[in-house]
């Protein structure tokens, strides 16, 4: 070992000692590994306050599945951070239980539009059916593309059960019954979209993707979210 006088102390005490620089490096990656790990048990623990988070049905996993495969995730975020402006604009922040049963989680890493984490219930869904086909009849001067193909292609019941098949390998509690059971399930919400998109002069059939997408759009952030609110009050948020 040299000691530099003229070098800086980071050279003399750490640079020159491989020994001692590699064990100072183990603490200094440990401190970030146990900053990001410590936060992941204190809330499981408060998993409680979210009582009713369940699984997405058959119609809105569809939805989801609609949303990964259009990259939406590339322009909008699911993740509420918690800061006072976030929370203002969009609801509640986002809880990790609130993620369980998404595989993958769709938090993105960009805003080129609005986070949707707390979007459930925001429009009517005759808003959203108008929005998806042309975001600038519903919102003036929105960059966001129209999605015009998803009022043509049509949603596969077969399809949606394979998805809920392999949510289930992955821990998702459906049951075989609910996986046999999809299409009635599919039928049943989709036929409340209609009506509602029906309400307003337009005509929907119910097997466009678009109304899968609906179903899921208006699932976002709706879980637990009377709990999250009050708690929100309680601290000030
Ligand atoms: C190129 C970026 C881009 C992509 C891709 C995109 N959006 Fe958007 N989105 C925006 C912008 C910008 C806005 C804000 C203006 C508006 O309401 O249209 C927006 C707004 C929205 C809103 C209204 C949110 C609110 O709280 O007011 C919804 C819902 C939405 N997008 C859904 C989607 C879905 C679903 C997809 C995928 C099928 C998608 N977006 C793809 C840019 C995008």
């Amino acid at each position: 070992m040299t000691t530099d006088t003229k070098a800086s102390w980071h050279r003399n005490l750490f640079e020159h000692r491989s020994a001692l620089f590699a064990v100072a490096m183990t603490v200094a990656i440990s401190i970030g590994g146990i900053v990001e790990i410590v936060p992941m048990y204190t809330l499981a623990a408060k998993a409680d306050t979210l009582a009713g988070v369940t699984p997405y049905t058959p119609l809105e996993l569809a939805g989801r599945d609609i949303y990964v495969s259009e990259g939406c995730y590339n322009c909008h975020s699911q993740m509420v951070r918690p800061f006072r402006d976030e929370t203002l604009r969009y609801g509640a922040w986002s809880r990790a239980d609130e993620y369980q049963f998404d595989r993958p989680f769709q938090l993105g890493s960009r805003r080129i539009g609005p986070d949707v984490h707390r979007l459930g219930g925001k429009y009517p869904d005759a808003w959203h059916w108008e929005h998806m086909r042309d975001p600038r009849s519903t919102s003036p001067g929105s960059i966001m593309p129209p999605y015009p193909w998803l009022y043509e292609k049509t949603y596969d019941v077969e399809d949606i059960q394979a998805s809920m098949k392999a949510m289930q390998t992955l821990g998702v509690p459906y049951s075989d019954q609910d996986i046999a059971s999809a299409g009635e399930n599919i039928q049943a919400q989709a036929a409340a979209i209609v009506a509602n998109v029906g309400a307003t002069g337009a005509t929907a059939k119910g097997d466009e993707q678009v109304v899968a997408l609906i179903a899921y759009m208006q699932r976002l952030g709706v879980d637990g979210r009377a709990a999250l609110e009050a708690e929100a009050k309680a601290g000030g948020q």
